[in-house]
């Protein structure tokens, strides 16, 4: 994925009075709280002798290094150099990268693109509407491999025993076949059931299960039942080109608006980490050669040509080359 896109650096809700370290694309940074209670990011590389600045504290409302004490403001400056005899200036150019941060959204924002960032990260749909709950859960597979299983509708009944409404609807009705629409939409594709009826419909209101992706990495899921009613927001943050990081979002019952750390990996995703952690070994392993696939991975095969796209070409100009609407004919 390309670095020239918004990612999540971590929870709004996960930050307080320690730095974090966080990991974007193969770079190691650290996210702290300034003062007046905005977010920096920093390189994780302390400009003395190279310590992780992630395992300092803040002091004096800068982020100070372990090692020797060295301080850095939230631009990346070194402020304070307690070495120093009084009266010493600190040298030019003692300072480490700033990378331009955001937050918004239950999330802070990093960019990483050679250029500055050329607005706000894409608003999330819902975000100030509804109670959630957040958490993260590190993977080591790739991103893609990871949004692939996002969309992919043929695996609950098998993957996600006790855990999803596609498994429980599958041991209540069986094996059905049934359409199912995918759309190439603006920001990447969308998945719906039951299908539209003409190709310039909106998405049905009433659609029993939606699911966006929207280039780089987010992931809506809505899905709606006899009694239940779930939304989930996930990110698939790329950490390097094997491992990513799941951040997630689920709407709460509750209609005030709170957003509550959940520091446990929910039984769900956990049963798709495993699965996509032992595809990865072979992946990494062996290429993809001896896959072979079915007309059910069509939803999946598509993420790919999407992501594809949006990292070697320009994805507006590019994305009407791609087959715009599809019915998928599935038995699951
Ligand atoms: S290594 Fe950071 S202060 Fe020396
Ligand atoms: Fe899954």
């Amino acid at each position: 994925m390309s670095p020239e896109n918004w990612y999540v650096a971590c929870a709004s809700s996960q930050l307080n009075d320690r730095p974090r370290h966080l990991r974007v694309l193969g770079k190691d940074m650290v996210v702290f709280r300034n003062p007046d209670g905005t977010a920096s990011i920093l390189e994780d590389r302390c400009c003395h002798r190279g310590v992780q600045l992630s395992l300092g504290k803040i002091t004096d409302g800068n982020l100070a290094c372990p090692y020797h004490g060295w301080q850095y403001d939230g631009t990346g400056r070194c402020v304070h150099v307690p070495s120093l005899p009084c009266g010493t200036a600190i040298p030019q150019g003692f300072r480490v990268r700033a990378y331009p941060s955001a937050e918004q959204d239950h999330y802070v924002w990093v960019w990483m693109g050679s250029a500055e960032p050329p607005g706000s990260p894409p608003r999330l749909r819902g975000a100030q509407e509804y109670a959630w709950k957040q958490g993260v859960v590190e993977v080591k597979c790739s991103a893609e491999l990871f949004v692939e299983n996002m969309l992919d509708g043929a695996h609950p009944p098998f993957a996600h025993k006790g855990t999803h409404p596609g498994y429980f609807f599958n041991r209540i009705n069986g094996f059905r076949e049934y359409d199912y629409e995918v759309r190439v939409s603006d920001e990447g594709m969308v998945i719906f059931y039951p299908p539209a009826e003409h190709e310039q419909d909106p998405i049905p209101p009433t659609a029993d299960s939606v699911v966006h992706f929207e280039l780089p990495d987010r992931i809506y899921v809505l899905q709606r039942g006899l009694n239940f009613d779930f939304y989930n927001v996930l990110h698939i943050v790329p950490t390097g080109d094997t491992t990513c990081r799941v951040e997630w979002l689920t709407r709460q019952r509750s209609n005030e608006h709170f957003v509550q750390w959940c520091a446990d990996e929910p039984k769900t995703l956990e049963q798709d980490r495993v699965l996509q952690e032992s595809a990865q070994i072979n992946y990494s392993r062996e290429g993809a050669d001896f896959e072979r696939s079915v007309p059910a991975d069509y939803a999946t095969l598509l993420s790919r040509k999407i992501i594809h796209i949006a990292r070697d070409q320009n994805w507006e100009s590019a994305r009407s080359g791609l087959v715009q609407r599809k019915l998928v004919r599935v038995r699951q």
